[in-house]
């Protein structure tokens, strides 16, 4: 008698705590499940990604404007002799196409380098053989002039940076 009653009594002190933990559940973590994958839905639902992707596409149209005006007054400055012979130049002079001085092949360059700055200028100005006056492009002369330096020196000469035109 005293066994079954002990164990009743052990049954039921065991149960609140049970019950408070399922009505624990029904009454925080359910709602917090639901709450969670409204969340889900709503971040990865169909309609908010076109929203933020226009956001993101009108931020970059926007960006990308003030990069191109930001350019262009750059552009007003004179490109350095390494950016005229990343665009231009290097077209041939990167791999000595065409029978161009290689840059950086001192072998190639030396004998050029031994005219003197003024004639080298006078070539890429003008053209030489395969190269078309100023390398093919619109640059100006002082930025032709940069890009004969910043070859020149990589091919073992030693000349000084043309100063820029008034
Ligand atoms: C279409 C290919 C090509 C491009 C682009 C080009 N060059 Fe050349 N360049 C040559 C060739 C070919 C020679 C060798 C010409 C010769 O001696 O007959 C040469 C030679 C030169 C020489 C040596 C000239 C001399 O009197 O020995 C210089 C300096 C030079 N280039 C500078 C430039 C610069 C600066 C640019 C860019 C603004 C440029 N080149 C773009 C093909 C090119």
């Amino acid at each position: 008698m005293s066994h079954s009653a002990h164990s009743n009594d052990t049954h039921a002190s065991t149960r609140p705590p049970l019950k408070l933990l399922t009505s624990v559940g029904a009454s925080f973590v359910l709602p917090l499940v639901v709450v969670g994958v409204l969340v889900s839905i709503f971040l990865s639902g169909g309609s908010s990604v076109p929203k933020a992707s226009m956001a993101e596409d009108a931020v970059a149209a926007r960006i990308q404007k003030v990069g191109s005006i930001a350019f262009a007054e750059a552009r007003k400055e004179a490109r350095t002799g390494e950016q005229v012979f990343q665009a231009q130049c290097g077209a041939c002079h990167a791999t000595g196409a065409a029978g161009s001085p290689k840059f950086g092949d001192a072998a190639a360059w030396g004998p050029r380098i031994g005219k003197g700055f003024d004639a080298l200028l006078t070539s890429a100005l003008k053209g030489k053989g395969n190269m078309s006056p100023q390398g093919g492009g619109a640059s100006s002369d002082f930025e032709v002039a940069r890009a004969v330096v910043y070859m020149a020196n990589a091919g073992g000469a030693k000349f000084a940076e043309p100063k820029a035109p008034k």
